[in-house]
């Protein structure tokens, strides 16, 4: 059977799902984007792009050098083609503008560069998460954009993926019906469907969560996780297995793959601040990508795609994966 591109992919939503020809343009530049960061990422030491950049971005988080290299790739791949409005990055401030030189499009672009960043040093996975919005304005956003614009619920997403910077690069996109999985052919230097029905397992029998945050959380989460660790004599009844890549691209990743839990709840070191999370760049696009595998994802409380966010880097708890498990530990929380 003849190989099926991603190219080739897009083309065949646009006739059998009419994705716009300037989605699929989007698409397009973002992999290509995401291909630069790989061979970026790939070069390590001998491109001497590991290390820190001596800054910190909005978080308080130091930046890596990849952290602004990412970005710059992004940004400089997509300003140009006159199928955005504007971008937003968590490692930037506000909503970057589209140089007046270029024309302007209907979508907005929203991204985490290179997310686990305090994996890149140490040669373990990280990845780049995208999620694509339409322009609210309904005359076009041609003006100056502001941060408002972005400030949409995760079901207003008309796309999502992210990249994998792993032992293979892949490239995992949902347009919103269903979700594929692309890997880089680095000798074509094209990526090639490798994964074309994903599907999250209902139940599972593993879980990833920083442990070491445990006397910080709140009580339903101290309960779930204390039932998870009492195995086949609790009241679960069945032993879990626990991974945490630090990486929630690589985390995620393995639950699309074979199913789990991912949890990083609020927790009380930071009272203002609820989970560490970012819903925007993090939570939204993965959770769309999630719930079009099957999969389940909440704060807790609520779905997390129907959150109205009120700030561009506004934070939240993350429970996804496996429906058995998210239902559970959202029933905690509500009970
Ligand atoms: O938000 C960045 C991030 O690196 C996620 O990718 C990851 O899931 C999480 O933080 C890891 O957090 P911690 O360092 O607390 O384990």
């Amino acid at each position: 059977m003849s190989r099926v591109t991603l190219s080739r992919y897009l083309i065949e939503q646009t006739r059998s799902h009419n994705t716009p020809a300037d989605l699929r343009f989007l698409i397009e530049v973002v992999a290509r984007a995401c291909k630069a960061i790989s061979y970026t990422v790939s070069k390590g030491a001998l491109g001497g792009v590991l290390g820190s950049m001596g800054t910190e971005n909005v978080q308080g988080e130091v930046q890596k050098k990849l952290d602004v290299l990412s970005n710059e790739i992004l940004l400089e791949a997509n300003e140009w083609g006159g199928h955005l409005a504007g971008m937003a990055s968590e490692e930037m401030d506000n909503a970057y503008q589209i140089p007046g030189q270029y024309p302007k499009g209907a979508y907005l672009l929203v991204f985490d560069p290179l997310d686990g960043s305090s994996n890149i040093d140490v040669n373990v996975s990280v990845g780049t998460i995208f999620s694509v919005l339409r322009c609210p304005d309904s005359n076009g956003c041609t003006g100056d954009l502001g941060d408002d614009a972005f400030l949409q619920a995760g079901t207003e997403q008309v796309a999502a993926g992210y990249a994998i910077y792993g032992p293979q690069t892949m490239l995992m996109l949902t347009l919103g019906n269903g979700v594929k999985g692309f890997t880089l052919d680095r000798e074509m230097g094209s990526f090639v469907l490798t994964h074309d029905h994903i599907q999250v397992p209902e139940s599972t029998a593993e879980f990833a969560i920083n442990m070491s945050n445990q006397r910080h959380w709140e009580a339903p989460v101290k309960r779930y996780v204390d039932e998870l660790l009492a195995g086949k004599t609790g009241p679960l009844g069945k032993n879990y297995n626990m991974r945490w890549i630090a990486a929630m691209v690589a985390d995620v990743h393995r639950i699309l793959t074979r199913g789990g839990v991912f949890m990083y709840p609020r927790d009380d070191r930071e009272a203002d601040k609820p989970g560490k999370l970012r819903l925007m760049y993090e939570a939204n696009p993965m959770s769309f990508i999630i719930e079009q595998a099957g999969g389940m994802s909440t704060n807790g409380y609520q779905r997390i795609l129907d959150i109205k966010p009120t700030s561009l880097h506004q934070r939240v708890a993350v429970f996804l994966g496996s429906r058995e498990e998210v239902e559970r530990i959202t029933g905690y929380h509500q009970a």
